[in-house]
């Protein structure tokens, strides 16, 4: 019985009863990779199946062993140690050239399903320090920066109680997830609880420390918000780089800047906000415009208005 496989981008090759993937590309002129020369343990002729994965025989032992040491996703399979048994299979090589096997072989310790990409539905958080600058430029650079990790401490402690994960830290605020292992609802739910924490403690920060030591207070803006994302790593050679890209995350970005205008320390989205089990106290709701949007974006209010008003307060009516 003669099958056929696509090989997305490249071509597509026959492949006969007993071939295994691998052995019907090399026959088709694919330069596929396969460093181990077929043997199951280099990994290097890994593809991904797009269609007709239920036409490809089981893992092999020695498949099932690497799958399980580098947690690749059921959709990842050696060319290698698989054959085909029907049409409508569809695959894409992994590693194409000596980049992609440097980056792929380099990112072994890391999770695999991160590593490779996968669209998912979390939350998404951000928070900013309000006011930081006049706290620069009047305390010295030791005090700056110890009370920056003093403050980012908080942060991090509640969003890892709540079970986010931290993507990335940039000047005086920092971006974050949650739902990596969770479904929506809990998320938005630890979102919130991490951001209401933070307020809190950050409150209690300011009366014992700040104000006594200091005379200065510190006020966060935080913005949340939900949607389907694009998690990934890609970084080379540095641990924990996971990104995660997607409009939803512009959104969140522009309701965490939208709490100057909307004068409310924590701005969530009306869509985030309708999945929660438990909403807090909304002080009310704002109306944002987003480029690309035509409607005014709904969202509520459930921080408290900032105690030194912010630059600029343009709060925009959808009424
Ligand atoms: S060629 Fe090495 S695992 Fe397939």
């Amino acid at each position: 019985m003669l099958y056929h496989i696509d090989f997305k981008g490249e071509k597509v090759v026959p492949v006969g009863e007993g071939q295994t993937i691998l052995q019907a590309s090399l026959a088709a002129g694919i330069p596929h990779y396969h460093a181990c020369g077929g043997k199951g343990q280099c990994t290097t002729c890994r593809v991904l199946v797009l269609q007709g994965q239920e036409q490809i025989t089981p893992p092999t032992s020695y498949e099932r062993v690497i799958k399980n040491v580098k947690k690749f996703p059921d959709n990842v399979r050696l060319a290698c140690q698989s054959k085909v048994n029907g049409e409508g299979v569809k695959v894409q090589r992994l590693i194409r050239d000596e980049t992609d096997r440097y980056i792929f072989i380099n990112d072994s310790e890391a999770s695999t399903t991160r590593v490779m990409g996968e669209r998912r539905k979390l939350a998404l958080f951000f928070i900013d320090i309000r006011n930081f600058t006049p706290f620069i430029e009047a305390n010295l650079p030791f005090d700056v920066i110890h009370i920056m990790r003093r403050i980012f401490a908080i942060f991090r402690n509640a969003i890892t109680q709540y079970n986010g994960e931290i993507i990335e830290t940039a000047g005086d605020g920092l971006y974050a997830v949650f739902g990596l292992n969770s479904k929506i609802k809990q998320a938005t739910e630890s979102a919130v609880l991490a951001g209401l924490k933070i307020l809190s403690d950050l409150r209690i920060f300011n009366n014992t420390y700040m104000r006594p030591y200091f005379n200065h207070t510190f006020e966060v803006g935080i913005g949340v918000h939900v949607g389907k994302v694009i998690v990934g790593n890609v970084g080379i050679g540095l641990s924990n780089n996971m990104t995660v890209m997607g409009y939803p995350v512009n959104v969140a970005a522009r309701l965490q800047a939208a709490t100057r205008e909307l004068d409310n320390s924590f701005v969530i989205s009306d869509l985030a906000y309708r999945l929660l089990k438990n909403p807090p106290y909304s002080m009310g709701c704002g109306y944002l415009t987003l480029k690309g949007v035509s409607n005014a974006y709904e969202v509520k209010l459930i921080g408290k208005p900032y105690e030194t008003k912010q630059a600029t307060i343009i709060t925009e009516s959808g009424s």
